[in-house]
């Protein structure tokens, strides 16, 4: 990848635009001070290198990017359409995004534009020739940054130029309308279209709207964001053999694109991630997003595009990094297979809307815990160098669908406690506590490499994905599915014949109703564990009951159930198990499928991760806890032989493998 010489690179967002001549001196100095060998920019240029229509003025960047050169740091070179100049949306003010509502979003922030609009399309696509000519060939460009966080205010936009696109889209995948008609079940409702030119996006409606074509738009939003890319990879590659990415945004809250289908299309996967203090866990949370980004760049290393060496401006709370903390944060990163970290950003602005986001090198300067902090991580990653290029070890996989989030969290369902990501999270964490591994990884993977696959809350699934889960099964393979699995097929139908449809078989149960809880409420469990959120009215078909509910409205029905079939065992759980139970339980899984746990079972408290390749082995060691843990061997972080972690702190044995 972008590595100092060899080994995992250090890099940043910088903005030099935000600042004068004289301090991109003083920044490139630093820059070189810290070990950081690859620098984002450009990222937010537009309105500097094109500060009227078709005239283009690249001096400074010209200066910039010479200022790296000479200094020996890589860069990673933005296109620079993520926002467009005021001049644009002046000129064409029909390249403005609409709101589900039919309301205009305005300039005055960032991201302002459709990914529909022709106008748009042309003038940023100009742009990126521009660019693409001038920089294609300067040895400082090391990869290209295609416009920043595609979709992360503008994925959805709901406006003519959009539902043009949409109808394109809609043709192309369904042909004739009368195909179309079946897809969204528009029986219902009195929704049947007699034309194409009938179908719109889905703007707010009064009552509850058609939640197959909302799957669909969601869809169709993906893949033209994804077309843009598309687009300006091309533009670029035509100038330039430099490798080409976009940074993605693998997080809790941003959901609109379906990087499955992204990832392929990626010279590198990249990610952006911030710790996020309105979760439960948010370490837990990291861990999920590595391995997810992971999956995406199917196992092979992948860049950190973006993280925080402090507090980030845009939670309610904005919590800052305890010493050491940014350091378990990035070596966690790397044990799940990041070959670079890069920051989001390297001088913390002094004005603007992320005034308040913290910075490699923050407002009071270098004398500072921030600054002392990446110089740690900066030699540690000096001293770790030769991690890079091995990847992670691990036979259990968690299934993970954009489509099930979209479709799962529609506007009438069975219960608005059902959460997708939540019941995801829930799943990975009972394996992190475990210390086990998990691959991420889509429903379409081939599984048969695994020894236990978790498939949490896949409400919608596809024929082949469920016959291929199917499959692993009958072939050996262990399998845990938790509830509102199955539900529908791709077009949001449901699939008749009683719950988990799509997993009847092979877990050997069937649900005639759906039993949701009131929030607060909870059932126990014959087993001692408890249930929240759900309960279905379950009887088993060939399966086993593992544990029954003992109160609650359905006392005696089974809650938890094992079925072998064929060669293989499929677990299920019907309820949202509490923590604790969901762990036991997720234990009872992967000792019978005799998965392999890297570190001791720490609650999450310890990460233990191994990467490995070309006869070199690795184990990471992370201590979130507050207390010492035994590991022995050779660290490569201090250098010496250790016989344990202390609390707080971090460690990669280099193991001895034949
Ligand atoms: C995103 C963006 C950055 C910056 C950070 C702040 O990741 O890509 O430009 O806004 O968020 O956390």
């Amino acid at each position: 990848m972008f590595k100092r010489k060899t080994g995992i690179s250090l890099g940043c967002d910088y903005n030099p635009e935000q600042w004068s001549p004289d301090v991109w001196r003083e920044d490139v100095a630093l820059m070189r001070s810290a070990g950081i060998d690859l620098v984002a920019v450009n990222i937010f240029g537009w309105s500097n290198v094109e500060p009227s229509p078709g005239r283009y003025h690249f001096d400074d960047l010209d200066e910039v990017i010479g200022l790296l050169h000479e200094n020996g740091i890589k860069v990673n070179l933005g296109t620079g359409t993520s926002s467009p100049p005021p001049w644009l949306s002046s000129l064409h003010p029909e390249i403005l995004p609409m709101a589900a509502d039919g309301t205009i979003r305005f300039p005055g922030g960032r991201q302002a534009w459709c990914p529909s609009s022709p106008v748009f399309r042309e003038k940023a696509y100009a742009l990126v020739e521009q660019v693409a000519q001038r920089y294609g060939a300067h040895p400082a460009v090391a990869l290209w940054h295609v416009s920043n966080e595609l979709g992360c205010h503008n994925a959805l936009c709901y406006c003519e130029a959009s539902a043009v696109a949409f109808r394109e889209w809609l043709r192309d995948r369904y042909r004739k309308i009368e195909t179309l008609n079946e897809a969204w079940g528009t029986s219902f409702w009195s929704q049947r279209y007699s034309d194409w030119s009938e179908v719109q996006t889905p703007r707010a409606a009064l009552s509850l709207r058609n939640p197959a074509q909302i799957i669909d738009f969601h869809r169709f939003s993906s893949d033209e964001l994804l077309g843009y890319y598309r687009d300006e990879a091309a533009i670029l590659r035509q100038h330039s053999a430099v490798p080409v990415t976009t940074n993605f945004m693998v997080t809790a809250h941003i959901r609109n694109l379906d990087y499955w289908s992204w990832a392929p299309e990626m010279d590198v996967v990249a990610n952006d991630h911030y710790l996020d203090h309105r979760l439960g866990d948010p370490v837990a949370e990291l861990s999920f997003a590595a391995d997810l980004t992971r999956g995406l760049a199917g196992g092979a290393p992948w860049m950190l595009m973006e993280q925080a060496a402090g507090a980030v401006n845009w939670q309610p709370h904005n919590l800052t990094k305890a010493p050491g903390e940014m350091l378990r944060n990035s070596l966690t990163h790397v044990a799940r297979g990041a070959d670079s970290l890069c920051f989001f950003q390297w001088r913390a602005s002094a004005q603007g809307a992320e005034k308040f986001h913290s910075a490699m090198l923050p407002h009071a300067g270098t004398d500072t815990v921030a600054w002392r902090e990446v110089l740690r991580l900066s030699e540690t990653l000096d001293r770790i160098a030769e991690v890079a290029g091995t990847t992670v070890e691990s036979d259990v996989a968690l299934v993970f669908s954009w489509e099930s989030w979209w479709s799962s969290e529609g506007e009438a369902r069975p219960s608005q406690a059902v959460t997708y990501l939540d019941q995801v999270h829930a799943a990975h964490r009972a394996l992190r506590e475990l210390g086990v591994t998990t691959d991420v990884v889509s429903p379409d993977a081939d599984l048969s490499g695994y020894k236990l696959v978790v498939v949490p809350c896949l409400y919608m699934v596809s024929d082949t994905a469920a016959q291929r889960i199917t499959e692993y099964v009958e072939n050996g393979g262990h399998l845990l599915v938790t509830f509102f699995s199955g539900i529908v097929d791709e077009r949001d139908r449901i699939r008749l014949g009683g719950y988990p449809g799509a997993f009847r078989d092979v877990l050997g149960v069937l649900a005639e109703e759906f039993a949701p809880l009131l929030p607060g409420h909870q059932v126990g469990l014959s087993n001692g564990a408890t249930g929240t959120v759900w309960t279905e009215r379950l009887r088993t078909t060939t399966a086993q009951a593992v544990a029954t509910y003992t109160d609650g409205p359905l006392p005696g029905v089974p809650a938890v159930t094992r079925n072998t079939y064929r060669d293989g065992l499929a677990w299920y759980a019907a309820t949202s198990l509490d923590p604790r139970g969901l762990r036991e339980l997720t234990r009872d899984a992967v000792t019978a499928a005799g998965a392999t746990a890297a570190g001791p079972e720490s609650g999450g408290d310890v990460e233990v991760v191994r990467r490995s390749g070309d006869g070199r082995s690795y184990l990471f060691v992370v201590n979130h806890g507050t207390q010492p843990v035994e590991m022995s061997g050779h660290d490569l972080v201090t250098g010496a032989p250790i016989t344990r972690v202390d609390a707080g702190g971090v460690a990669v044995i280099k193991e001895e493998r034949e």
